[in-house]
């Protein structure tokens, strides 16, 4: 029975391209995710789009005397193209930028402050008397009051994760000229968290299901206390607060942020052509919503964005939060403000999409944080993605175009070590329908190229290469269940290696979309026609190493 699931993927800022690090923690996770259960048949919606407000884009633009509007086009579109060639899939990617998203976030607004869960307040805000100006949360730095540690900013420490106000930081001062700000009184809106504290915990001590990393620090959190947090800003960039006397303020960034996955589905469903759809995902209780996002995000998926829902009643809360851990980068924490980073657009102006795919599922930051570096990049790609698999396939695929006329062979009887091949290829595609449901992708693609390196051994015993001199029908066998296998693990590869798994389904004389085809084994019919054999993978140079280590070294300064 197919079933139907949302996918929201973290948005990004709209102030920078997109660095391995976005990618391993939540793009790529998701993509498998919903590549995975499109081949199931499952009905999935995955949006997201580009985060165009807060300090960061204004802050930027600011640096570059631009309009915020002009650097969220810019990486607007720099996103898109990046998605587009590291193939990840979503079905609509769109921004915080429009005027849909502005209308639902406004009418979430309005509801929760109509409902009591939002009230007004005179807090006195940061104001830098050097600048003339309300400092908003990223223009304050100081230190953490939770950890210590002194580079936290005045709406979250990066270093423990906790969400802060600016008030809270210890020694604070203006990001722009180091002066020491004035509090000055601004009437704010405030969102009751308090109000949802005890149900927010009952419901997250439910979620047995979420990863430990997650649930444990949400619920640390909840048990300390939530308080309440001012959702709206004096700024001029963002969406406008829909109440009198807010004329110069916006809602908070990160409160309109996350309506983004609501307000998404709204455009998708209007887009599709029946306005009504994005009813189907959010309000039939029998959707699961997955989130992916990086760590540093966690508390606004499994607390503040849930009890927006639960104040505004009636949406689906999420499933699950699946939060990868950080991707370091040579042994260095990633770092987009020092340059230490390999940008996205970069690398796909050089290497294939999938080679990359395949390092950062097999060395996925799921469990705790990994670490890419350009030796390892080149060592997994050429002796397990080329190695392992892209030989493999190559070496069959060609010597049976060679000396079966380019058709799938007839095997014959197949004898028992060729059905145990088979059985364990078939046994891998339920193993790993088990951890692709968990959201477990590292396990998943470490389980199919197990089956990838059985298929190995098994020729090196057949030796069809050799075999076929004296008895052609004995290779035609082993050959004919190698081919099998090599269709097999194109359909559970598929999902992480989508580009070189539609190549292969291609070679192996299928027609069309391999998502088509389902999460099942396809096995190729004896006289199938096969396409002239391509090697779907190329072995890369270790000479690379150095001159990727080195530009990585000349960002960084
Ligand atoms: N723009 C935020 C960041 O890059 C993430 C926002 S996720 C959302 O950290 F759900 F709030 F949109
Ligand atoms: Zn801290």
């Amino acid at each position: 029975m197919s079933e139907r699931i949302f996918i929201g993927v973290a948005w990004p800022y709209a102030n920078g391209l997109l660095h391995l690090g976005h990618i391993a923690g939540a793009y790529l996770p998701a993509d498998i995710f919903a590549r995975y259960h499109r081949t199931k048949g499952n009905e999935v919606l995955m949006v997201s789009g580009s985060d165009q407000h807060g300090t960061p884009i204004t802050i930027k633009a600011e640096q570059e005397g631009k309009k915020p509007s002009q650097i969220a086009n810019r990486y607007h579109q720099q996103f898109l193209g990046s998605w587009q060639k590291l193939g990840i899939s979503f079905d609509l990617f769109t921004s915080t930028g429009t005027a849909n998203h502005a209308e639902v976030s406004q009418d979430i607004f309005l509801t929760l402050l109509d409902k009591g869960y939002i009230y007004k307040d005179a807090v006195s805000q940061p104001f830098c008397p050097n600048c003339q100006r309300f400092l908003p949360d990223r223009y304050i730095e100081g230190t953490c009051p939770f950890c210590g540690s002194s580079g936290a900013r005045g709406d979250q420490c990066d270093e423990c994760g906790k969400p802060l106000n600016p008030v809270e930081l210890i020694d604070h001062r203006c990001r722009l000229c180091g002066t020491t700000p004035q509090f000055k009184e601004s009437t704010h809106c405030f969102l009751k968290l308090s109000a949802f504290n005890d149900r927010l915990l009952t419901w997250v001590k439910q979620q047995s299901h979420w990863r430990p990393n997650v649930l444990n620090f949400t619920v640390r959190y909840l048990e300390e206390g939530l308080k309440d947090r001012a959702i709206t800003r004096d700024i001029d960039w963002g969406v406008p607060v829909p109440v009198d006397g807010f004329e110069k303020k916006r809602l908070y960034v990160w409160f309109e942020a996350v309506i983004g996955y609501l307000s998404a589905a709204k455009e998708w469903a209007r887009s599709s052509g029946d306005e009504e759809k994005w009813r189907s995902f959010w309000q039939d209780k029998k959707v699961k919503s997955y989130y992916f996002i990086g760590k540093d995000n966690i508390p606004f998926h499994t607390i503040i964005w849930p009890a927006m829902l639960m104040g505004y009643d009636g949406l689906n809360l999420p499933y699950d939060v699946t939060a990868n851990e950080f991707l370091t980068i040579e042994g260095r924490k990633l770092s987009s403000s020092q340059n230490w980073a390999v940008w996205l657009p970069d690398y796909l102006s050089r290497y294939d999409p999938d080679p990359l795919r395949y390092l950062l599922s097999i060395n996925m930051p799921e469990t705790g944080d990994a670490d890419f570096s350009w030796r390892e990049f080149i060592r997994r790609n050429n002796d397990e993605l080329v190695a392992t698999y892209g030989n493999l396939v190559h070496r069959v695929l060609t010597f049976v175009y060679k000396n079966f006329n380019g058709c799938v062979p007839t095997p014959g009887e197949i004898d028992s070590r060729s059905q145990d091949l088979l059985d364990k290829a078939e046994n891998t595609l339920h193993i790993m329908d088990e951890y692709l449901g968990k959201c477990y992708f590292k396990e998943a693609i470490k389980s199919a190229m197990a089956v990838a390196h059985e298929t190995n051994r098994y020729l090196d015993e057949k030796s069809p290469w050799k075999v076929i001199k004296e008895d052609r029908q004995a290779a035609a066998k082993s050959l004919y269940v190698a081919l099998s296998v090599i269709s097999h693990l194109k359909t559970m590869l598929s999902p992480f290696l989508p580009f070189s798994s539609q190549k292969l389904h291609e070679l192996l004389g299928f027609e069309g979309n391999i998502e088509d085809y389902g999460w099942q084994l396809h096995t190729p019919l004896p006289g199938q026609r096969l396409l002239e054999p391509h090697p779907l993978f190329s072995k890369l140079d270790e000479k690379l190493v150095e001159g990727e280590t080195a530009r990585l070294e000349y960002t960084s300064s």
